[in-house]
């Protein structure tokens, strides 16, 4: 059994939502040309909500309200958009193998479907504890997050435990922005990570130290390089977790960030790979012509660094790369260029919100009051200086024309004659330029 499509988008997150938006805006009707296979239940929804307004105690989103392109003030795509627009969606499917030569996938249910141009959006998986040696799975009380079914799981495992005790694992965006949502659902929480601060992928130390003080502040408590060797269990649920110093942490609850790795194993062996996923040119083109990756599965060259490639796991990035690509597709004329993509990060915690624009690369330069405040909103960032030149640029509660200012600091790497200077100046450099 098989069908046939002009274009099959395999995966079903973020990228593949703004992808099927850009087909209709392109191509207007796609009837019956285009189809997106998701292992997911439901139609693509931004990712993001589910380590924020998901968590709440109070007032939480749940779908259909955080479909794709909610987050960025575009259409509210339902399950009813895509069929009002031809587009198939096959949902709880998974793909279990590809033959690029073939242009067909095979389906956990036997079927084949074959394109003639595939967009591979395949996101990435969360790490298991397992793959660092210490044993996590089937534990009723151990959660990761990735999609709405761990979001779910989440958030019946936080109300099972009131004003109990969470261990959480890792120091990066998952464990900071669940430990922030724990905080608020008033569960005690103990963060467990091996470096020397978190966020350690962007933060410097200086701008850790502020986010670690707020946190202590809200009565989280930090257990810095250290690494979880085991899990006490008792009738299906973790009750402690064992450090490898010995230390015994009482849990009654656990979430684990401890990093993601792209979904690239269909196409190993058939696609060049670079820095863990699919390698794709400025039009994001894979090594076959017929295929092209976006999101966090695709390896892209970056033009505002030298065209060094680079894989971002970052919700802007896969908007952007996923309408590049169908632009691309979708060009008659040849007037589509290479994408031109400012790198972008940003979180929020508790009532704190930061930004970061380019590359964390050469010097840090700090500005405003990095001392966590009495009450007052925190302002402060910094700027990465690279040859003379601002590459890289972050700021916490910035405005709207803060952040856009900091954006096109960074864009246009603006020339920094007098470091120090720079310092002095701190926002006013941006915003006065
Ligand atoms: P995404 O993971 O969204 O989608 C991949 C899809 O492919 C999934 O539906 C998956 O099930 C499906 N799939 C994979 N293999 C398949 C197969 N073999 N067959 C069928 N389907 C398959 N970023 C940011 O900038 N700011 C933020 O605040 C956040 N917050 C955030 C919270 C949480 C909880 C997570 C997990 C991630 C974020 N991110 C983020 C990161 C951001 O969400 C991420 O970069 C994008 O979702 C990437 O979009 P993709 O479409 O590439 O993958
Ligand atoms: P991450 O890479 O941000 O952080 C991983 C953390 O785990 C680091 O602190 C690391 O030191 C720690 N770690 C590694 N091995 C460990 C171990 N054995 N024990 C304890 N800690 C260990 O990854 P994440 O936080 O898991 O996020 C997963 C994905 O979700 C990433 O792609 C991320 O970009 C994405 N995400 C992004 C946002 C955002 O952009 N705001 C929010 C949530 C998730």
């Amino acid at each position: 059994m098989g069908r046939a499509f002009v274009y099959v988008i395999l995966g079903g997150g973020v990228a593949a939502g703004y992808a099927a938006l850009e087909f209709v805006r392109r191509s207007g009707d796609s009837r019956d040309k285009l189809c997106i296979i998701s292992d997911e239940q439901v139609a693509p929804y931004e990712r993001p909500a589910l380590s924020k307004g998901f968590l709440l105690p109070q007032g939480a989103p749940r779908l259909p309200e955080f479909h794709t392109c909610v987050g960025a003030n575009d259409e509210l795509l339902t399950k009813e958009w895509y069929s009002e627009h031809g587009i198939v969606l096959v949902l709880g499917t998974r793909v279990i193998s590809a033959d690029v030569r073939r242009k067909t996938l095979l389906t956990s249910s036997g079927e084949t479907i074959s394109y003639k141009t595939l967009i591979v959006a395949t996101g990435a998986r969360a790490l298991k504890l397992e793959e660092f040696g210490a044993s996590s799975s089937d534990v009723r009380n151990v959660c990761y997050l990735r999609n709405l079914g761990d979001a779910d799981k989440l958030v019946d495992v936080m109300g099972s435990c009131p004003c109990g005790k969470a261990v959480v694992v890792g120091g990066g965006y998952i464990g900071m922005e669940c430990a922030a949502a724990l905080v608020t659902n008033k569960i005690n929480v103990t963060m467990v990570f091996p470096g020397k601060h978190c966020m350690n992928r962007i933060f410097t130390p200086k701008i850790a130290e502020f986010y670690e003080s707020y946190y202590t502040s809200k009565g989280v408590i930090f257990v810095k390089e250290a690494s979880v060797t085991s899990m006490e269990i008792s009738a299906g649920k973790v009750t402690a977790v064992m450090l490898g110093d010995c230390t015994r942490l009482p849990a009654d609850m656990v979430v684990v960030g401890v990093g993601a790795r792209a979904n690239t194993g269909l196409f190993e062996g058939q696609l060049i790979m670079e820095k863990g996923g699919i390698n794709v040119n400025g039009q994001m083109q894979a090594s076959d012509a017929s295929v092209y990756a976006v999101g966090d599965v695709a390896a892209f060259p970056v033009k505002l660094f030298g065209g060094n490639v680079r894989r971002l796991e970052h919700v802007d990035c896969a908007r952007r790369t996923a309408r590049h690509a169908v632009a691309a597709i979708l060009d008659a004329t040849g007037s589509v260029g290479d994408i031109d993509y400012l790198p972008f990060f940003y979180s929020r915690l508790f009532s704190l919100s930061w930004q970061f624009y380019g590359d964390n690369a050469g010097e840090a330069v700090h500005f405003g009051d990095l001392a966590p405040g009495d009450g007052a909103a925190p302002k402060f960032g910094a700027y990465w200086v690279r040859e003379g030149r601002i590459v890289g640029a972050f700021l916490e509660g910035g405005s709207r024309q803060e952040n856009e200012s900091i954006a096109a600091t960074v864009r246009h790497g603006a020339a920094v004659p007098d470091v120090p200077e720079l310092g002095r100046r701190g926002l006013a450099f941006a915003t006065q330029a």
